[in-house]
């Protein structure tokens, strides 16, 4: 029971090998996740090979984790797969619509941490990647995705090569709500983030940053108003190419 409190990602891997048939394994028990109508709504690609780390770093901007990874293992929402089954089977999909991908994504989010899950609890490192979203367009062309097959997120993966800081969580409390949401006053969010912000890393971090505040930190130079918009409006053309979204919905 300790293992979820003392899991860290790992960003930096060692040179101990991973077998294809260890990570289908551990995949394979993964896809026992709960699934949106019993229809696995996914997909994994699994790059192993320097070539095909090489080919994705760009995307996750050289993160180092995807070159250093034993493996890199795209997570993608999937209703091609199921679309094509119900026409082969006489039956009229209708899955090219946002309810659909959030469906799919959801199945997709929760196979990957089953998996991160599982891997971590093997002795194994893992990164997600969020950067999946922001460049979803060079991974389609990389991995060649085809239609109704949108990149959600990606997983690195390897024997721990560092043994990093335990990062810290806010307050349970300051996240749970019974029987109907409290919205927060100036109180409530110090109750929250007072502990965050004094943490020795934080201040430093803000400091390095030249900024004032953490808060500044986070708006101003981690995730910007520029970069969300920016990469929306990228992710909004990436679902109407993948006939998630079209102009009529
Ligand atoms: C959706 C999502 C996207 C993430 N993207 C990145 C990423 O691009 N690069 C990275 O190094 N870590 C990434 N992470 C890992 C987080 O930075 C990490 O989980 C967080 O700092 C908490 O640290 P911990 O997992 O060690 O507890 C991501 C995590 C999530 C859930």
């Amino acid at each position: 029971m300790d293992y979820f409190k003392n899991r860290r990602t790992i960003r930096r891997y060692s040179d101990r090998k991973l077998t294809d048939a260890e990570i289908e394994s551990m995949l394979e028990q993964a896809m026992h996740a709960p699934t949106c109508g019993s229809m696995q709504l996914y997909s994994v690609v699994i790059s192993r090979s320097d070539a095909e780390k090489q080919a994705l770093a760009p995307a996750h901007f050289n993160q180092p984790s995807v070159t250093g990874a034993q493996a890199v293992i795209t997570f993608c929402a999937d209703f091609n797969r199921f679309t094509q089954w119900c026409r082969l089977r006489g039956a009229d999909p209708g899955y090219d619509n946002v309810q659909s991908f959030i469906s799919a994504a959801l199945d997709t989010v929760i196979l990957a941490q089953q998996f991160v899950t599982i891997a971590e609890m093997n002795g194994l490192g893992t990164c997600y990647l969020g950067t999946t979203t922001w460049n979803a367009p060079q991974i389609i062309d990389t991995l060649g995705l085809p239609e109704l097959v949108v990149p959600v997120i990606t997983v690195t993966v390897g024997y721990p090569g560092e043994n990093p800081d335990l990062q810290p969580r806010l307050p349970h409390r300051s996240l749970i709500h019974y029987g109907r949401y409290t919205p927060c006053d100036a109180e409530s969010i110090g109750q929250c983030y007072d502990d965050f912000e004094s943490l020795g890393q934080n201040r430093k971090f803000t400091a390095e940053n030249g900024k004032e505040t953490l808060a500044q930190v986070f708006t101003d130079v981690r995730y910007t108003r520029q970069a969300n918009e920016h990469f929306s409006e990228i992710f909004i053309g990436v679902l109407k190419k993948a006939k998630f979204l079209n102009t009529q919905q």
